[in-house]
């Protein structure tokens, strides 16, 4: 079963919680655009009011294309559920996200929700963060001095191989978020305590957001060769 099948996959079991009466944030990327069409056909099929609240441009205007009922964050502080991707996920369902350049609004969505699920393929699941880039957005502004501080905490830390790499779009010129930020990619090979990498990261002036998920995603829908396997953070 190639990967996009099983996000697929994982994207259909999710809509379970697409029911009459809640509000859902959408995540962005491949998983998450499965979800948004899926969802939007049920919706469809079933007449039902469900709100939407896009983390993305990009999710919007699929959602849009769609017709899904779609809101924004601000008229709506409390989500019931948000269904999103992952670039990875360990044990303690901690996640690296960020991948598409959304970590910022989608980590804003998904703290504002009662139940996050992280729909998956295999590929996702780790026994440790950190083999994905891992992004973090910083301002345009003093982004030498902030990529600076990153680099004099990673060595602190003791990430003596980290490389990082300000990302780029695909004519070169600097990736800039929806947020108008950029991104700085930090290659780690392995974050061996995530919550202290998060906190300390934060904590630096100049950094708007990291794609650690810490503490976030409460269900996770991981498909197999098996099949959807759900699992409940205890
Ligand atoms: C975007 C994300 C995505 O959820 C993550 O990159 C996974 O993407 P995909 O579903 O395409 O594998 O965090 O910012």
């Amino acid at each position: 079963m190639s990967a996009d099948t099983q996000k697929k996959a994982a994207a259909l079991e999710a809509l379970k919680v697409v029911t009459a009466d809640v509000k859902i944030g959408l995540g962005t990327g491949t998983t998450a655009n499965h979800f948004i069409i899926a969802a939007a056909e049920k919706v469809k099929r079933e007449k039902l009011n469900t709100i939407f609240v896009p983390t993305s441009a990009a999710s919007y205007a699929l959602a849009q294309k769609h017709g899904l009922n779609l809101q924004n964050i601000e008229d709506n502080a409390f989500l019931d559920f948000t269904v999103d991707g992952a670039d990875e996920i360990d044990p303690q369902f901690r996640m690296i996200k960020g991948g598409g350049g959304a970590l910022h609004r989608e980590k804003i969505v998904a703290s504002s929700s009662r139940f996050v699920i992280c729909i998956c393929d295999e590929s996702k699941k780790v026994e440790t963060l950190g083999k994905f880039p891992l992004p973090v957005e910083v301002s345009k502004y003093g982004v030498n001095p902030t990529a600076w501080k990153i680099e004099r905490l990673l060595h602190n830390q003791g990430f003596t191989n980290a490389k990082m790499r300000l990302r780029a779009q695909v004519d070169g010129k600097p990736f800039v978020t929806e947020g108008g930020n950029a991104i700085i990619d930090l290659q780690l090979g392995a974050i061996p305590d995530p919550d202290r990498l998060e906190a300390s990261l934060k904590h630096l002036p100049g950094v708007i957001e990291c794609g650690l998920f810490i503490g976030i995603c409460g269900i996770v829908m991981m498909a197999t060769e098996n099949g959807v396997e759900e699992i409940t953070r205890p």
